[in-house]
């Protein structure tokens, strides 16, 4: 039976199950960057609030985009379940560490599934990784961009209040050009 059912996908368990984490990791980050949205909230940060809701938004685009891959293959994509998101942060700032970290973990499991894709010759899956490649340039972008603002502006005075408004105005964009 094992496999005939295996005959329904290309996809072997093994990757199968690695793309279920990271369905899992995606679900993870879209709950983390809710919670930070709900703390930036709860302490006055609007915008960041705002930036953060967004952020978890698309976490759930890049969930549900694995999501598809792994059912449009006939694997079976697990709906994840999230736990331990936490309520409390240390600081506006340790917030912003916390997505860079985040994000920064998130290329380097695409890396190691890129990888896995070349050692078993699964070039379907490692085509369909190239989206999320290159979307990591610009997740990791924003996050570290969003960072440096506390070194440029500093947060005495009205620098926290400076630094929440500009955070959602940050943009990947090529600054080379005119
Ligand atoms: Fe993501
Ligand atoms: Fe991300």
């Amino acid at each position: 039976m094992k496999d005939l059912l295996r005959l329904r996908t290309s996809l072997t368990e093994e990757m199968e199950q690695i793309l279920n984490d990271q369905i899992k990791m995606e679900a993870e980050a879209s709950a983390m960057y809710l919670a930070m949205s709900g703390w930036c909230d709860r302490n006055g940060f609007d915008y960041s609030a705002g930036y953060f809701k967004k952020q978890s938004d698309e976490e759930r685009e890049h969930m549900l985009r694995l999501f598809k891959y792994v059912s449009d293959m006939g694997g079976r994509a697990v709906s994840p379940s999230v736990s331990n998101v936490p309520l409390e942060f240390e600081s506006f700032r340790g917030i912003f560490e916390l997505a860079l970290q985040q994000e920064i973990a998130v290329t380097q499991s695409f890396n190691r599934i890129a990888d896995k894709c070349q050692k078993t010759k699964d070039y379907v899956t490692f085509s369909f990784l190239q989206w999320f490649l290159q979307e990591q340039i610009e997740e990791e972008y924003v996050a570290r961009r969003a960072l440096e603002l506390f070194e440029l502006i500093g947060e005495d005075g009205t620098g926290r209040y400076e630094i929440d408004k500009r955070v959602p105005k940050i943009t990947h964009e090529n600054t080379y050009e005119d």
